[in-house]
């Protein structure tokens, strides 16, 4: 089908085409028992409960109570939405640079999504510019684990508490980092993942949340999973909720339990590496690679990125990452798109239009959804280069060819 806009692409279609000198994450590298969980699903009939087995595995693997499985981390956050108690027009306060799944479920229970600033000089938000935000109507924090690098939760957990806030995490792209020992997805009262074939615990597709809260985990299955039916006597299914039927298919669930059994390996090595990495490419003048801070204990990084200093080169960042794409680096690029309140235009137009859910109960502010919104965000991602995703299929002597790529087209465009 042709259409007059490029259309976005996302999961395995962006990247299977990727190529240059260092690992690229396709054809993913997939757990040796997926072939025997995809039969069992073929041979029990249909009857085998992959999807119930992959939960209570990931919830015990994470050491929570709950796992709801989804088609994807967008319908697990969409799923909690749904379940919560808020009313259209209550406020989300949601890191900035992250990507649209983060929000989507927000959009669709026309609950409004407002993004706190950066602290300088790094990619997750934090209490401080979080707090103030905080009006009557904000109802919960969204963190935003970017890159797989953990937000400094204990500082938002207490500011949450003081003013009675619900915190949840979107743990998409950091499946099992650790954040002072405490891994990631049960830093706060919820959390959503993503295994969409591009993630870390990669599969075809899919995602799940988790919780420890007993009523939250059953109002996210009957909301989520389940279309919302229940059964009245002499009639049949009555649907008391408006459900979504967001199961996690069989299969998905097969390849999922099977990359569960290899990811925490998977995880300390790409940690390895990644500090490796950040180790060689700091010594290069002008780079600085994501700062990781002494609380991320384990950083499972599914994106590798760093910022150029702009007065140290002749090139413009959107150039200097061309040229890494050239000499090798696969996907390298600006990520500048990831400033969710530049991006989405959709809520820009409504907003400024003060229509439903902006108009009615009268909201609590004027949202704009632009950039400048959160300036330590976009000045930041003006000259961060992220290189397509990361993988556990780095050596170091690919931390030492990304080095050298690195430092060659460092010097070649120096001031
Ligand atoms: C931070 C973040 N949140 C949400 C999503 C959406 O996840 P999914 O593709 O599984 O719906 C993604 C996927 O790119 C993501 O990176």
């Amino acid at each position: 089908m042709t259409t007059k806009t490029e259309r976005a692409k996302w999961g395995a279609a962006a990247h299977k085409d990727e190529v240059g000198k260092l690992p690229t994450p396709f054809p993913r590298a997939i757990g040796p028992n997926a072939e025997r969980y995809l039969r069992e699903v073929i041979e029990s009939g249909l009857l085998c409960d992959m999807m119930g087995r992959f939960e209570t595995a990931f919830a015990k693997e994470l050491g929570v109570k709950h796992c709801v499985a989804t088609p994807g981390c967008t319908p697990a956050l969409a799923t909690l939405a749904a379940a919560m108690p808020w009313e259209p027009g209550d406020e989300v306060i949601v890191s900035p640079i992250t990507d649209y799944g983060t929000v989507q479920g927000l959009i669709t229970q026309n609950f409004i999504p407002v993004f706190a600033d950066t602290a300088p000089g790094t990619i997750n938000f934090c209490a401080e510019t979080i707090e103030p935000l905080i009006t009557s109507r904000t109802r919960a924090i969204l963190a935003v684990h970017k890159t797989g690098l953990v937000n400094d939760m204990d500082p938002i957990n207490a500011l949450a508490r003081r003013h009675g806030l619900f915190v949840y995490e979107d743990a998409c792209q950091a499946v099992f980092s650790e954040y002072k020992g405490r891994v990631a997805g049960t830093l706060a009262s919820a959390a959503g993942f993503s295994f969409d074939s591009e993630k870390t615990m990669g599969s075809d597709v899919g995602g799940c949340l988790v919780t420890n809260d007993d009523e939250l985990a059953e109002r996210a299955r009957f909301v989520g999973q389940s279309r919302g039916g229940v059964m009245r006597a002499h009639f049949g299914r009555e649907h008391a909720v408006a459900g979504y039927a967001y199961r996690m298919p069989h299969c998905t669930a097969a390849i999922c339990l099977a990359q569960l059994e290899i990811i925490r390996d998977q995880v300390a090595h790409r940690d390895r590496m990644v500090r490796l990495l950040s180790k060689k490419l700091a010594e290069i003048p002008g780079i600085t690679p994501l700062p990781i801070p002494d609380y991320a204990n384990v950083y499972s990084c599914w994106m590798f990125g760093l910022n150029i200093e702009p007065k140290a080169f002749r090139c413009s960042p959107e150039e200097f990452a061309a040229q890494l794409a050239a000499a090798g680096v696969p996907g390298a690029g600006l990520g500048e798109y990831y400033l969710m309140p530049a991006a989405l235009t959709c809520l820009r137009d409504k907003s400024s239009a003060k229509t439903y859910p902006y108009s009615a109960p009268p909201a609590s502010r004027e949202y704009r959804y632009a950039g400048d919104d959160c300036p330590n965000a976009q000045e930041f991602l003006k000259t961060f280069v992220r290189w397509s995703t990361f993988c556990e299929k780095y050596q170091p002597e690919h931390c030492d060819l990304a080095t050298q790529i690195v430092a060659e087209v460092a010097d070649r465009n120096r001031a």
